[in-house]
C-alpha cells in the first residue's frame, strides 16, 4: 500500500532562479523575465518540473527584491506583467510549474502601506506595522533589545511621529503586523491574485517569523540573533498559517514551502503535517548550519557525522507524516562545492556528482539552485568593496568603527560565506561576460572560471555534471523507491562515508558516498543481502563488480539497485 499521499510536488524536481543573475535579454547587465523565457527550453531539457522564482515584484532593491513596494506588479528592471504572463504560459506549455516567492513578513518602506503608516499615529495603516514608543528619556532608546538578522538593532526611530518601527532585516524592510486581521486579509488577496493569474505555489520567505510574542519582550541571546525566541515559530504563526491555508492555499492545487530559519523537527512537523493544514513543506536550516558556529561563522571543516545525523533525523521524523525539502544551495548560501567537500583540487566534477547523489536519493522534494547543475563555485572575493549584498554592507557598517583585527576577522568570515557567492551571474558560455549579458557590465562580477565552467561546455561533454543531473532528474521522476521507500543509514559515525538505503516492495537502492578527497575502504553493511544488483549511478567511469568490499576513490559515489532477499 502506498504510504505517501499523492501530491504533484512529491514527484517534482524544482529549479531555483535568482532572476537578476539568470539571463539578461536586453543588455542592461541584469537578468530579466524575457531572459528566463529565452532559457525555458534549457530548463525543459534539464528535465525539471517546477521553477521557484526569487522575487520579481516592484522593489527599490534594498535586498534585491526581498523588499516589495507593489505586490501586484513586476520590477521595472525585470520587465512587465505581460512578460510574466508569457513566461508562465511558456512554462506551462513545457510542463513546468511556477512557484513564486511570497515575501510577507515585511514589505519595503516604499510600499504605500508603509508610507501611509509612517505619516501619522492615527493613520488607518498605522497598525499594519509594528510601532512602539522608545525607552529612556524622550524615548530615544529602542523599545527592546532585538537585533536585525543583518546586524544592529531591529528598530528604527522615525522622527515624524517620534516612534520606532520593527525591522527584523534591513531598515528598509519594516515588519508587517500579522496580529492585524486587515494585514492577513491583504495577504490572502495577494496570494489569490497570483494563483488566479496562473502561478502554482509559493516559497514563503521567513514565514516562521510572522508571529511576534505579545509585549515584545527582550531577548536573551547573543547580539547577533537576539530576540529570536520571541518570533521564531511563535504559536501565533500556526494560527495565521492555518487561516491562510483555509482562505487561499487550500482552494488551489498548489504547493507551499516555508522558509524556516531556526525551525527544528518539532516545529517543522507542526508547520507541515498534512492534517494541520498550514504549509506543505519547509526549508529547515539545520544542515546548512551544521558547519557554522552560532549559526553564523563557518567552521574550518564540515563535520560529516553531524551532517548525516541531521539528514537522518529529518528523514525519520517526516516519513509518513509530512514531506522533506532537499537542498544544499540557494541564493543565501555559499556554493556547496568546497563547503561540504573540502578542497576538491582537480576533482570538481566527481565532488559535485557525489553531493548530488548524497542528497537526491533521500525522500522529499529536491531543489537545484541555478549554476549548481554545472558545478559553479564560490567567487574569489578579496575586499569589502567586492560585495553587493546588503548583509555584507551592514556588517561592514558595524565593524568599520571597530579595531582593525575585528574588521579583518569579519572580512575573513564574509569572504567565506557571503551570499554574493551564489549570486554571481549564471555562466552560460565562454563568450564575453560568460554569455550572461551582451551589453553593459554585469550587475555583479562574473566568476573568472567561466571559461572552464559554463553551460555550453557542460552540455557538450556527456560526462559533465550537467548530464549527470539530467540523468538523475529523469531517474527520480515517478520512482516509487525514492518517493515512498524506507530510509536506513549505515555507519552513522563514519567520518568519511555516507551510506544509506531506500527500500520499497523488495527493491532497494544502496547509496554510498565518499565525502573526502582521499581513498576510503567500504564494506557492504552485513544486513544487506540480494539476488541481483545493478550499478545505476556512479561518478567515475568504470564498473564496480564487487560491491561487498571495495576501496573507494576520492569522492567516489554510487547507487546500486538491488533485488533484496528478505
Ligand atoms: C530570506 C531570503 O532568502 C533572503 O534573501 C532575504 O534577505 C531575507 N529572507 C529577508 O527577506
Amino acid at each position: 500500500m502506498d504510504v505517501v499521499k499523492t501530491r504533484w510536488y512529491k514527484d517534482t524536481f524544482v529549479y531555483q532562479i535568482y532572476p537578476r543573475s539568470f539571463y539578461d535579454s536586453n543588455g542592461d547587465g541584469m537578468g530579466d523575465i524575457k531572459g528566463i523565457i529565452q532559457k525555458l527550453d534549457y530548463l525543459k531539457e534539464l528535465g525539471i518540473g517546477a521553477v521557484w522564482l526569487s522575487p520579481c515584484y516592484k522593489s527599490p532593491n534594498a535586498d534585491n527584491g526581498y523588499d516589495i513596494s507593489d505586490y501586484r506588479d513586476i520590477m521595472d528592471e525585470f520587465g512587465t506583467l505581460e512578460d510574466w504572463k508569457e513566461m508562465v504560459d511558456g512554462m506551462h506549455k513545457r510542463g513546468i510549474k511556477l512557484i513564486m516567492d511570497l515575501v510577507v513578513n515585511h514589505t519595503s518602506d516604499e510600499h504605500e502601506w508603509f508610507i501611509k503608516s509612517r505619516s501619522s499615529v492615527d493613520n488607518p495603516y498605522r497598525d499594519y506595522y509594528i510601532w512602539r514608543k522608545g525607552k529612556g528619556k524622550g524615548g530615544k532608546r529602542p523599545p527592546n533589545n532585538w537585533t536585525s538578522r543583518f546586524g544592529g538593532s531591529a528598530w528604527e526611530y522615525d522622527e515624524a511621529t517620534g516612534e520606532w518601527y520593527l525591522h527584523l532585516f534591513n531598515k528598509k524592510q519594516p515588519d508587517l503586523n500579522w496580529d492585524n486581521p486587515k494585514v492577513r486579509k491583504e495577504v490572502v488577496d495577494i496570494v489569490k491574485y497570483w494563483l488566479d493569474l496562473g502561478c502554482d505555489g509559493f516559497r514563503c520567505d521567513v514565514i516562521n517569523y510572522i508571529g511576534k510574542a505579545d509585549g515584545l519582550p527582550n531577548g536573551l541571546h547573543l547580539p547577533a540573533m537576539r530576540g529570536d525566541e520571541h518570533f521564531t515559530c511563535h504559536e501565533k504563526m500556526h494560527g495565521y498559517l492555518h487561516q491562510l491555508n483555509k482562505d487561499a492555499f487550500s482552494k488551489y492545487d498548489i504547493m507551499t514551502v516555508g522558509e524556516g530559519p531556526g525551525v527544528n523537527i518539532k516545529e517543522g512537523l507542526l508547520m507541515t503535517a498534512e492534517d494541520r493544514e498550514e504549509l506543505d513543506t519547509v526549508f529547515h536550516f539545520e544542515h546548512v548550519e551544521s558547519d557554522m558556529i552560532l549559526r553564523l561563522i563557518p567552521k574550518k571543516r564540515m563535520n560529516l557525522p553531524k551532517l548525516k545525523k541531521i539528514f537522518t533525523r529529518w528523514q525519520d521524523a517526516m516519513r509518513g507524516k509530512s514531506w522533506n525539502s532537499l537542498y544544499y544551495e540557494n541564493h543565501d548560501q555559499f556554493r556547496s562545492l568546497g563547503r561540504f567537500t573540502g578542497d576538491y583540487g582537480q576533482l570538481r566534477t566527481e565532488a559535485a556528482k557525489m553531493l548530488a547523489i548524497s542528497i537526491y536519493f533521500q525522500q522529499g522534494t529536491p531543489y537545484v539552485y541555478q549554476g549548481q547543475e554545472i558545478g559553479m563555485t564560490n567567487y574569489p572575493f578579496k575586499d569589502w568593496e567586492d560585495f553587493d549584498d546588503v548583509l555584507a554592507k551592514t556588517v561592514y557598517g558595524i565593524v568599520e568603527k571597530l579595531p582593525k583585527v575585528i574588521q579583518n576577522y569579519a572580512l575573513k568570515v564574509m569572504i567565506k560565506r557571503a551570499r554574493d557567492h551564489a549570486r554571481t551571474p549564471m555562466q552560460w558560455s565562454s563568450d564575453t561576460n560568460a554569455g550572461f549579458t551582451k551589453g553593459a557590465t554585469p550587475w555583479l562580477s562574473i566568476n573568472p572560471n567561466y571559461k572552464q565552467i559554463n553551460v555550453e561546455q557542460a552540455m557538450q561533454d556527456k560526462d559533465s555534471i550537467w548530464h549527470f543531473y539530467k540523468k538523475l532528474i529523469a531517474y527520480r521522476k515517478g520512482n516509487e523507491i525514492i518517493k515512498q521507500g524506507t530510509y536506513l543509514e549505515s555507519y552513522p559515525k563514519h567520518k568519511d562515508l555516507y551510506c544509506y538505503e531506500r527500500g520499497y516492495n523488495g527493491e532497494v537502492l544502496v547509496v554510498v558516498c565518499n565525502f573526502k578527497n582521499k581513498e576510503v575502504d567500504f564494506t557492504l553493511p552485513s544486513h544487506i543481502s540480494f539476488y541481483t544488483n545493478k550499478l545505476i549511478f556512479h561518478n567515475y567511469n568504470y564498473d564496480r563488480a564487487n560491491l561487498e568490499s571495495m576501496r573507494l576513490r576520492p569522492y567516489e559515489a554510487m547507487v546500486f539497485h538491488l533485488n533484496a532477499k528478505d
